[in-house]
């Protein structure tokens, strides 16, 4: 029997034990009550308010602008859905990089608020000292490693993080830092697979990749992208599971037509 079908909740307890025993994780993105509610009654073991939310829920380009309040607003929503997965909400960009004190408020409202169950943030030894605060006051941290949208301007583009050498030992001693910060999991994003499962490896904690390859301990994708929802976005990563786009452009174009041809609504589906 594996974990996935013994737990009735997941906590960050219940990850550890999975990594323990070879379990993968899977993980999704969830900004709204409605599709969270599918997710978690499908059995997703961790849903993510991530701040992707900026992109794919508000049109934003980057996930800079969206705020606390937005985030916390999307993680209500979703947190009213789950019974069973772990919900995680991002620390929004400006919410904690000023200094340790700053991100235990902005990590204290999201979990008052929301009622969520713990927060991820972006960035290694810079966030070290918020980490340990954080953590300190009781509330689970995931840290995000690689790829971190929120420095997209530092980087100039999305491409894949940590090639060379030095990025690559530099990933790896902030992967130990924000293990011995108390971080619970540490996301991967866009970088080698074979960097991907050395960190994996090494770590206690579970590693959960998005673009890290095969070997880390769990999987994460934006909802959006995994639906199909969005259309131009095609990174090697992404294994698109439906395409809403398009089922939900010809479901909007019939019922477009049923109600010029007056087809809609017929006798039955009137009063
Ligand atoms: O905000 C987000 O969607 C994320 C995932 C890509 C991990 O941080």
């Amino acid at each position: 029997m594996s974990v996935h079908n013994e737990v009735k909740r997941v906590t960050t307890h219940t990850l550890q034990w999975m990594k323990d025993r070879g379990e993968k994780i899977s993980m999704l993105t969830a900004y709204d009550f409605s599709m969270a509610c599918i997710l978690d009654d499908a059995g997703i073991d961790v849903l993510l308010v991530g701040d992707s939310a900026s992109n794919v829920m508000a049109g934003h380009e980057t996930t800079l602008p969206i705020t606390l309040d937005h985030m916390i607003y999307h993680a209500q929503s979703v947190i009213r859905a789950c019974k069973r997965c772990l919900v995680i909400v991002d620390l929004p960009f400006g919410s904690y990089q000023g200094n340790s004190k700053e991100a235990l408020n902005s990590a204290i409202r999201i979990m008052k608020e929301s009622g969520a169950h713990g927060v991820k943030l972006e960035g290694g030894e810079e966030v070290a000292d918020s980490i340990k605060r954080i953590v300190g006051a009781g509330v689970p941290v995931m840290g995000h490693l690689g790829l971190t949208p929120q420095s997209i301007y530092k980087f100039g583009t999305y491409t894949v993080r940590a090639k060379e050498e030095e990025e690559a030992e530099m990933l790896m001693r902030n992967a130990r830092i924000l293990q011995e910060s108390g971080c619970f999991s540490v996301v991967l994003e866009k970088i080698p697979a074979t960097l991907g499962k050395t960190v994996s490896e090494d770590l206690r904690i579970p590693v959960i990749g998005i673009g890290a390859g095969r070997h880390t301990d769990g999987q994460v994708l934006v909802m959006h992208d995994m639906l199909g929802i969005t259309k131009n976005f095609s990174p090697r990563f992404l294994r698109r599971y439906l395409n809403l786009y398009e089922e939900i452009s010809d479901a909007t174009r019939n019922y477009i037509k049923d109600v010029k041809s007056q087809d809609f609504p017929s006798e039955n589906e009137q009063y």
